[in-house]
């Protein structure tokens, strides 16, 4: 059976002492017997603190973004094998505010995508719709493209590897959550796309995701758990909505 998987994109939030003592928080607080797989995604340079924070704990550990390139010349980049050194395990690949604010294109994120794979790392591949692509109809014709432009890349047995979470960008820090029925809709065209290869991949539903809008969500036959952003900074109302994912 696919275990649930949730995840804190802490984005570029906190200092080094903030960061540690969320981590701290989550680990004294985690009931490591549950069937569900906590990760959290802290910026870069509080990733070692966090790391030491969790100590013990099967709490998982990923970054927010990687370079495509192994090394060298890259000022201002991390590589693959640095989030290794530093005790990551997924990485987030082509998360909206990469793709829309830093001119990430579908190209670069199936490098990334390569890239963490290359070294071990679990990417969690992020896709979704704009709310003028929602409106014109276009939603799963976007997200099966974003797809498709990995398996270009890597091959279909790769991106199954993975985890994949669909975050419409119109929920993202909004407060306005898709309902279980539009995110069902667009898991469900996800998990047909992967064909049999994808029948126990993890799919995430990302996008305002609150402890009180958490359950149903999960609920969904293709929602496999949940990537929260703002929800994530505050220890209790993640432990809550990592529960919810059992
Ligand atoms: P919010 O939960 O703050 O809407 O952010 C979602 C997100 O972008 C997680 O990657």
């Amino acid at each position: 059976m696919t275990k649930p998987l949730v995840a804190g994109n802490w984005k570029m939030h906190g200092n080094t002492e903030t960061a540690s003592n969320l981590a701290a928080q989550l680990a004294e607080q985690w009931n490591d017997h549950l069937p569900v797989e906590m990760v959290i995604l802290p910026p870069f340079v509080h990733l070692a603190a966090v790391k030491a924070a969790l100590a013990k704990s099967t709490i998982a550990v990923g970054a927010q973004n990687i370079s495509q390139h192994e090394g060298g010349a890259y000022t201002g980049e991390t590589s693959g094998e640095m989030l290794v050194d530093l005790g990551c395990d997924y990485v987030l690949v082509g998360h909206s505010e990469r793709r829309e604010l830093f001119g990430e294109c579908s190209a670069t994120v199936a490098e990334k995508f390569k890239a963490a794979q290359k070294v071990g790392l679990t990417p969690i591949l992020c896709v979704g719709e704009s709310l003028q692509q929602r409106q014109q109809q276009q939603t799963l014709d976007v997200v099966n493209g974003q797809i498709a432009a990995v398996i270009d890349c890597v091959g279909l047995h790769n991106v199954c590897r993975a985890v994949i979470a669909y975050e419409p960008v119109w929920a993202i820090g909004t407060g306005e959550v898709a309902s279980p029925q539009q995110a069902q809709q667009v898991h469900s065209a996800i998990r047909t796309q992967l064909g049999d290869a994808g029948a126990d991949t993890r799919l995430l539903y990302g996008g305002s995701v609150k402890a009180n809008s958490a359950a149903e969500l999960f609920a969904q036959s293709d929602i496999n758990g949940g990537l929260v952003g703002g929800a994530s900074l505050e220890a209790q109302e993640f432990l809550n909505i990592v529960k919810l994912a059992e």
